[in-house]
């Protein structure tokens, strides 16, 4: 009987520390923003440029119908000085933010991000250099 009990015993603080030790590894493993707070990822408008952050969402977003060989309405986004055409007339910023007045773009597709937004218009209103 006395037996049994010290076992049962042994059992049940065993069971709290592998409780325990589990816990420990897999909060270590969970521990960060994105998975604890999915949709909340901070957006980084901190080392914007133009080769590191605007270009690839034109990339992604706008090339396909903007580019040397394909240049919808004469548009072409895939390189900076092409670029600057559009930003000097006004129609980049109001057709990305979907100012009245402009086609919004990308065409047909939605809207960008609002992340992709806020860090292609810091990089506009810092004068939208060359880097
Ligand atoms: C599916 C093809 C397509 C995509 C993708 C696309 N465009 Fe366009 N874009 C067009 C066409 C076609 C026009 C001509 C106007 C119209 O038909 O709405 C145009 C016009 C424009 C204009 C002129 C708008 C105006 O009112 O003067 C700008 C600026 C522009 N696009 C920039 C972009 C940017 C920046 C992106 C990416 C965020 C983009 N486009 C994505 C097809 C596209």
């Amino acid at each position: 009987m006395v037996h049994q009990t010290i076992s049962y015993r042994n059992l049940f603080v065993i069971s709290i520390v592998a409780v325990f030790f589990t816990w420990g590894f897999s909060s270590c493993y969970n521990d960060n923003e994105e998975d604890l707070y999915p949709g909340t990822i901070a957006c980084d408008t901190t080392n914007i440029t133009y080769a590191g952050t605007v270009a690839p969402i034109l990339q992604i977003n706008c090339n396909g119908c903007h580019n040397t060989v394909v240049q919808q309405s004469g548009i072409i986004t895939d390189n900076y000085s092409d670029l600057q055409t559009i930003i000097n007339n006004g129609s980049f910023k109001g057709a990305i933010n979907h100012l009245g007045g402009f086609s919004p773009m990308p065409k047909d597709g939605g809207k960008l991000s609002d992340c992709d937004l806020k860090q292609i218009n810091i990089w506009l209103d810092s004068g939208s250099p060359n880097n």
